[in-house]
């Protein structure tokens, strides 16, 4: 490879760590988004220039069959269906990962990489671990997928013994890697690609549907990590490259998303988390609790004498597209002189981001929307928190229930101001299945609907 190519792969290296930077805050994140597509055209061109290159008719097709793929799917994809969308696409990254590698043992001398037979112990190595971590990338990325799409049951799948057969199954495909290494048997690597494969399906299926966006980001992490293994056996620098950059931002997401949730990446792991599912509105000994409930008027009332209300989006307002609503409630209510702030929980929703991505669609002013570490606080000094379609990342069983499974998560201190309306279409649980004891409270008025609808009509009331 020629110096140029060298550079202009540099360049797009670059314009990918830019583009992460940019992803990083909302503000910024259309210009990321730029610099991710033109680092991506860059790298695009430049592999298609390289000389090993001496046929476009497949390639072209395909880029052509995936483009349209993926321009259709971009689309129609509703924002609620993101998480599953993303697996899908990882079970890719992996599944190409091990065709990769299967072809570049196969066929090593159109790749340029030695003669079959008699492969550098170091393309060996480099094989394995694409294909392993790309089989259990992709077959774990199946199971994510299923889950979150509903096809499968979201619960945990479990069975006995199950930790030891996964460390058994790990043992043996370790054991068949060294073997592969020594020996560049074929029936090897088809064996321990196949242990992969189960693996990752093994691993998976016993992960409760609520632990399921990090897990989609610790496989995003891995098919990284395919990726990279791949760019060696391809002495492909950007694919390095960029694998590490998936790779670790992957790892650094799922870190992230189980700080938010106070829970470690072992216990996501093995922790069956989301299988409990406590009856809403019955107490521990089984009697109905009182709860008050009113009207969109009654609520347009309280936020109309109000003087500072904040806003608190959940899942439920991704499920019913309510943030332009939202954002015209918040419109009127600071057209009569009421100071409206929103606070966003890091895990709100289903995945990272969602709430601010919602609310930055809907033209929500940035400076009006606030962290939980910046606004917790302010709670305590707030007339009105107007509660939209979220419930975990108010509980305050998460400080008060060392029982209850979000025990420690940090949660949205709605319960300290003045009055809380929490507006859902019913007294069902939210995504970690357990009660609520906020709905009950004397300063709480649960306010029935869907989210959008509930909120037109407070914005209808507060116009006239
Ligand atoms: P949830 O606790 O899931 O609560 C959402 C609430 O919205 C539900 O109780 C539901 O009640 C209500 N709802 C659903 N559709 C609605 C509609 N059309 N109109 C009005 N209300 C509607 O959501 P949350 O408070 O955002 O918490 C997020 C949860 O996801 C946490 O448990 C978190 O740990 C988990 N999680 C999130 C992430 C990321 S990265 N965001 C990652 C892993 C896990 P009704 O059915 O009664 O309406």
């Amino acid at each position: 490879m020629s110096s140029g190519f060298y550079l202009l792969y540099l360049a797009a290296s670059v314009l990918f760590i830019l583009a992460l930077k940019g992803l990083s805050s909302p503000e910024t994140a259309r210009r990321g988004n730029l610099y991710g597509i033109c680092g991506m055209a860059i790298a695009i061109v430049t592999t298609l220039a390289l000389p090993q290159i001496n046929s476009y008719a497949l390639i072209l097709f395909g880029l052509m069959i995936g483009g349209i793929i993926g321009a259709v799917i971009a689309r129609r994809i509703q924002m609620t269906a993101m998480p599953q969308l993303v697996a899908a696409f990882h079970s890719l990254v992996g599944l190409s990962a091990v065709l990769i590698a299967a072809s570049a043992l196969w066929a090593p001398e159109s790749y340029g990489i030695g003669i079959s037979g008699h492969l550098h112990v170091g393309r060996l190595v480099e094989m394995s671990l694409g294909a392993v971590i790309g089989a259990i990338t992709f077959s774990g990325s199946v199971i994510a997928f299923a889950k979150l799409q509903g096809i499968m049951s979201g619960k945990p799948l479990r069975f006995r013994g199950q930790h030891i057969a996964n460390a058994a199954c790990g043992a043996a495909i370790f054991l068949l890697l060294l073997a592969f290494c020594a020996s560049e048997s074929k029936t090897i690597f088809a064996l321990m690609t196949l242990l992969s494969f189960a693996i990752g399906f093994a691993l998976i299926v016993p992960i409760g549907g609520a632990d399921m966006p990090v897990v989609v980001s610790m496989l995003n992490s891995y098919s990284g990590w395919a990726a990279s293994g791949i760019g060696f056996t391809l002495s492909n620098p950007l694919l390095i490259i960029t694998g590490a950059l998936v790779g670790s931002s992957g790892a650094i997401l799922s870190y992230i998303m189980c700080k938010a949730m106070n829970r470690s990446i072992i216990n996501v792991i093995f922790g069956g988390f989301g299988s409990e599912s406590a009856g809403a509105g019955v107490s521990a000994g089984g009697e109905e609790r009182p709860v008050k409930s009113g009207s969109a008027e009654d609520a347009a009332f309280i936020l109309k004498n109000a003087s500072s209300v904040i806003i608190v989006p959940g899942y439920g307002m991704a499920v019913a597209q309510a943030q332009h609503a939202v954002r015209e409630m918040a419109q009127e209510l600071e057209k009569e002189g009421i100071s409206v702030k929103f606070a966003i929980h890091p895990v709100a929703g289903r995945m990272p981001g969602h709430m601010n991505v919602l609310l930055a669609e809907a033209n929500v002013p940035y400076d009006s929307v606030f962290e939980l570490e910046q606004i917790n606080n302010a709670f305590a000094s707030t007339d009105v928190a107007y509660v939209i379609g979220a419930n975990d990342i108010t509980n305050p069983a998460a400080k008060d229930n060392p029982q209850s499974p979000i025990y420690g998560m940090p949660v949205l201190d709605v319960a300290a101001a003045r009055t809380v309306i929490f507006v859902k279409r019913s007294m069902a649980a939210g995504y970690a299945g357990i009660e609520n004891d906020l709905f009950h409270r004397d300063n709480t008025m649960m306010l029935f609907g869907d989210a959008k609808k509930v909120t037109e009509e407070i914005v209808k009331a507060l116009k006239h």
